[in-house]
């Protein structure tokens, strides 16, 4: 049977329920069970393509259309009936059209448990393929060509981004860059093309990844048992890994920074720490909007002198200097503000209570601990939650969670202020 004749008998069996009383039998097959119906005309305001609607749609009927027909079927000898029918028929609709939300839910998990188009899109961002669209739609070949690919094997791949939203294919194969792709050129400002371009980082973050059934089984980080040593070791160790990671970081930083730089008042502040700073990126950016601000940054050896190499080539490089410590050691004293940006979802509570103790040890009469994280109760980042117990042992938490850890170092939360993207953050004072 074509797939057509069997939605066809659906949509007769759905008529064919809107004029059968309760008490009729249902039809019986000669062998004795249920068969479709003979389509019989259906009830007066109930248009033929209101029960006919092509199977393709996935919308559920526009309640006016049900309405009318149960407007149609009041009769003054027999209301409760016939409005008990309406209502019926209005359900037959409804669950006629429940196969077809059905199968698109199936789609959907079947396209949530396949890693291809996040492949394919990390694949067009290393062939520069969103950026050679940015001037306008171009035909397959002649990407094949920029690109020094294989032209059938490009089309393919233009194809698929095209079904996912990030390229449009019109006519065919010309491609142009649709919604999604625009968001993965590199000179897009949410840096966002560098968390789908290959990266040594993102390879040992993936495959770390790729185990976590043992974390869950287990509740501890598996990625040192993946790969020998931590992922702070290998970002300090191997520039390969460090690259990748930086460059995640910075466009990070980049994106935060404004909004951490802007929304909290800097103004009673002088002598700013950033613990665990990275590159120095998000330091860069509140030293640029906040004049009068003196930065510190503190992290691990060789993390300490890349920033100290992005700060120096940096316009606020007479205001700031790195010192290369640990997060769990003393830190350098008399911070007005002690920032902790996306530091704390990194470690367990313990060791988050402990890096928060010696930042309130570091705080100038006043000062305050700046933290920076996405709550799970604002917009939650339960993806990362996840990463984070893979790599680290770390976590996601709640406002209320991260105000419990700030109680055991001493500290409470003065006032939360939302950022960008689920960011936000906590003002801490002693
Ligand atoms: C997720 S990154 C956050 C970077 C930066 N604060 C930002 O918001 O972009 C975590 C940083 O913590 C640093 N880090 C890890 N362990 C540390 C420790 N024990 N002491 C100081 N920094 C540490 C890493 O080198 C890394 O740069």
């Amino acid at each position: 049977m074509r797939a057509g004749t069997s939605d066809r008998l659906l949509s007769d069996e759905a008529a064919l329920s809107l004029v059968t009383r309760r008490s009729d039998p249902p039809p019986r097959r000669p062998g004795g069970g249920r068969r479709a119906a003979r389509p019989r005309p259906l009830p007066a305001g109930l248009a033929d393509g209101d029960a006919a609607t092509p199977m393709t749609s996935t919308a559920p009927p526009p309640p006016h259309r049900l309405a009318g027909a149960a407007r149609s079927l009041l009769d003054p000898d027999g209301r409760a009936t016939l409005l008990d029918r309406a209502v019926r028929s209005a359900r037959t609709v409804r669950d006629r059209v429940a196969p077809r939300g059905a199968e698109q839910r199936l789609d959907d998990v079947t396209r949530l448990a396949n890693l291809v188009t996040a492949e394919a899109a990390g694949v067009a961002v290393d062939l520069g393929l969103f950026d050679l669209l940015a001037d306008g739609p171009r035909a397959a070949d002649a990407l094949a060509a920029a690109t020094g690919t294989d032209p059938d094997a490009l089309e393919r791949l233009c194809r698929h981004l095209a079904r996912r939203g990030f390229l449009a294919e019109r006519p065919a194969t010309v491609f142009a860059l649709a919604d999604l792709g625009q968001l993965l050129r590199r000179d897009h400002p949410s840096g966002r093309a560098v968390q789908f371009g290959a990266s040594a980082a993102r390879t040992r973050m993936a495959q770390a990844l790729s185990r976590l059934d043992l974390a869950v089984r287990t509740g501890r980080p598996v990625y040192e048992t993946v790969h020998g040593s931590s992922l702070w070791e290998q970002v300090a160790r191997d520039p390969a890994v460090a690259e990748g990671f930086d460059a995640e970081m910075t466009a990070h930083a980049r994106r935060l920074g404004p909004h951490l730089a802007t929304r909290l008042d800097w103004s009673s502040a002088t002598r700013v720490i950033d613990v665990g700073g990275g590159t120095g990126e998000l330091l860069r950016q509140l030293l640029l909007h906040h004049d009068h601000l003196q930065g510190t940054l503190v992290e691990l050896s060789r993390a300490a002198a890349r920033a100290r190499a992005h700060l120096a080539a940096s316009e606020v490089a007479g205001r700031c200097e790195v010192v290369e410590s640990d997060a769990f050691s003393e830190l350098p004293a008399g911070a007005d503000a002690c920032v902790l940006s996306w530091i704390l979802h990194d470690w367990d509570d313990d060791h988050a209570v402990a890096i928060l103790e010696r930042c309130h040890a570091a705080l100038a009469p006043g000062g305050r601990v700046v933290v920076v994280e996405q709550p799970l109760d604002l917009a939650g980042n339960t993806d990362l939650d996840l990463r984070l117990l893979v790599y680290f042992g770390g976590r996601e938490r709640t406002r209320h969670e991260y105000g419990v850890l700030a109680a055991e170092a001493g500290l409470r939360v003065l006032r939360w202020t939302p950022l960008t993207g689920g960011f936000a953050a906590a003002e801490l004072v002693g």
